[in-house]
């Protein structure tokens, strides 16, 4: 693991500790064992943060893009601040993407170069038998195996993070929960926006 990790691993674990929730070194020790390598998986494998850490890179993206339009809607609505608590911030948008912990093994791939000459490049290989339950209900599922005391209201943000993207457009029922958990919960649409800044403006190439 190289230094540029170790210390976002350090920011990753400072932030979640700052919320003074309970379960947090249960979670720690679970995103980090077994099948899930949380602090070393890549965030894609052909779009943004495709390296070792970028899962974390994103991950703290989002949680700073989060914290930083906490702010500003606060400043605009001072009535949302109570629905949007700093710590419910910081956990739904650290933990959103944890599905991924567990799906990208390093594998050699043969690639093109310049030259048009075939070479072995590192890369991943994507596979989800170990948990195949999904992407933002399978991250609220770990992040409640892994020990947290998390609330409801930061469940169903970090379920419903990737908006109607991650929903089935002939289920009915999954439309109007997504749209009933935005109505109630404005935690939702922030991290929803805080995913988006991170992906589409931060980690833009
Ligand atoms: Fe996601
Ligand atoms: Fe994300």
């Amino acid at each position: 693991m190289n230094y540029d990790i170790e210390s976002k691993k350090r920011e990753f674990i400072e932030l979640l500790r700052s919320t003074g929730r309970e379960g947090i070194d249960d979670l720690l020790d679970y995103l980090d064992e077994g099948h899930n390598h949380f602090f070393t998986a890549p965030a894609s494998v052909n779009h943004h943060l495709n390296h070792d850490g970028g899962l974390l890179e994103h991950s703290l993206n989002a949680c700073h893009a989060g914290l930083k339009l906490r702010e500003m809607v606060i400043a605009m609505r001072p009535d949302l601040e109570p629905q949007l608590g700093r710590d419910s911030v910081i956990i739904a948008t650290l933990l959103h993407d944890i599905c991924k912990a567990d799906i990208y093994k390093p594998a050699i791939k043969k690639r093109k170069d310049a030259m048009g000459l075939w070479v072995d490049v590192p890369s991943y290989d994507v596979d989800y038998s170990s948990f195949p339950m999904g992407h933002g209900e399978k991250s609220a599922i770990m992040a409640l195996w892994g020990g947290l005391d998390i609330t409801q209201e930061e469940l169903i943000a970090i379920r419903w993070h990737m908006t109607a993207w991650d929903v089935s457009f002939q289920s009915v029922e999954a439309m109007k929960s997504l749209n009933t958990a935005r109505d109630l919960h404005p935690l939702c649409s922030l991290v929803q926006l805080a995913d988006g800044i991170a992906a589409n403006l931060l980690e833009r190439e």
